[in-house]
């Protein structure tokens, strides 16, 4: 391992995407999925990556992969430069060190191959052991999320298994070769609601165990404060607020993350929740307007919001939010349903 305290660190990181010239008619504009973003992820710890869909969650999740080159901008994985310029072997034990875990288990898995060759096949890849040595460590991955007796799954199908029991095998999969490093991108939101909770804790102990640095993509908020001690909250392509999650949660300083907070329905009749009503109609990310990218939507803005692009700044306690008048708004002690709830759900 490096000597960083942190094993991910992005700086000004872009995504942006070049539409298809038609014969005719005026060059269109590039589509900014992800807008220049920065953070550091420390070792061992999880952070949530939160937003509207579209907003530039898993274009984030991606690049972290190396599933894409940036189009500028880098980031730091174990206090090593992650550019272009690696060469194939580099790339491939960045691979194995970090690993994506799939929404869709049935898009997944091969459903040929049974849960043991499924979890065969990244151990080939990466050349891990002998045959014998390798059954043991797929008996132990079978264990630690818990499919056991582990006999009696090793030879089924993906379609003899649920969709919470599947969701295992493709977590187990993803760990089987020992990353330091795993991106869940909306890990539980194809589960029935009755076993996403199971699914969700299994993470939550098997990642800690393990000492992994994880990155959780979800649109749900309840799910990042159970699981994430950092959240980074995204807006066309750029990050509107981050920190560490109570802050975010309970004081949130970005009429944005304010929006997103009392959109989360409550379960409790009783809780009355402070609705903040922003306008419905998203800007698309090809047609970003000066200014702050969230002014259109904005209760709160004027003449400064349409001028000039707010910057990300520190508030205290590595609270950081993009927004001219976060001092005025934000910032309380935030009455939300978030705030009742102890477990996920
Ligand atoms: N491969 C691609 N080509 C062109 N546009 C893309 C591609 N992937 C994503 N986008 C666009 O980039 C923006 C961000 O997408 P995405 O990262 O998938 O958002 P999220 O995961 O937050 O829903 C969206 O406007 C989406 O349409
Ligand atoms: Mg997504």
């Amino acid at each position: 391992m490096g000597q960083s305290d942190f094993l991910i660190e992005v700086e000004d990181l872009k995504k942006w995407f070049y539409p298809k010239q038609s014969l005719i008619g005026r060059r269109k504009a590039p589509l900014r999925a992800v807008d220049g973003i920065s953070f550091s992820i420390k070792k061992g710890t999880s952070i949530g990556i939160a937003g509207e869909s579209g907003c530039g969650k898993t274009t984030t999740g991606k690049l972290l992969l190396k599933l894409y080159d940036a189009t500028e901008g880098s980031f730091k994985f174990d206090g090593v430069e992650m550019n272009s310029g690696m060469t194939k072997q580099e790339l491939k034990d960045f691979r194995r060190k970090a690993q994506l875990m799939f929404q869709n288990p049935y898009e997944a898995l091969n459903p040929r191959y049974t849960i043991y060759q499924s979890l065969q096949e990244p151990l080939i890849i990466h050349k891990y052991g002998t045959k014998e040595v390798r059954r043991k460590k797929i008996i132990n991955m079978l264990e630690k999320v818990r499919l056991t007796p582990v006999e009696s799954y090793l030879h089924k199908f993906p379609h003899q298994l649920s969709g919470g029991q599947l969701q295992r095998v493709v977590l187990a999969r993803s760990l089987v070769v020992d990353p330091l490093f795993l991106v869940a991108d909306e890990p539980v939101s194809m589960l029935d609601v009755s076993v996403r909770a199971g699914v969700l804790n299994l993470m939550r102990e098997v990642t800690s165990t393990m000492g992994l640095t994880t990155v959780y993509i979800s649109h749900d908020l309840s799910l990042i404060k159970y699981l994430c001690e950092e959240t980074v909250i995204m807006y066309l392509g750029s990050i509107v607020e981050k920190g560490p999650t109570d802050k975010i949660l309970f004081s949130p300083m970005h009429p944005y993350t304010m929006a997103l907070i009392s959109a989360v329905p409550s379960s409790d009749p009783d809780v009355e929740l402070k609705e903040l009503n922003i306008n419905n109609s998203i800007t698309s990310a090809d047609n970003i307007p000066d200014g702050c990218k969230f002014q259109d939507r904005c209760p709160y803005a004027q003449e400064i919001c349409f001028k000039q692009e707010p910057l990300l700044q520190k508030t205290k306690n590595d609270h950081f939010v993009a927004c001219h008048f976060s001092e005025e708004i934000g910032g309380k002690q935030y009455e939300n349903r978030l705030c009742s709830t102890r477990s996920y759900g």
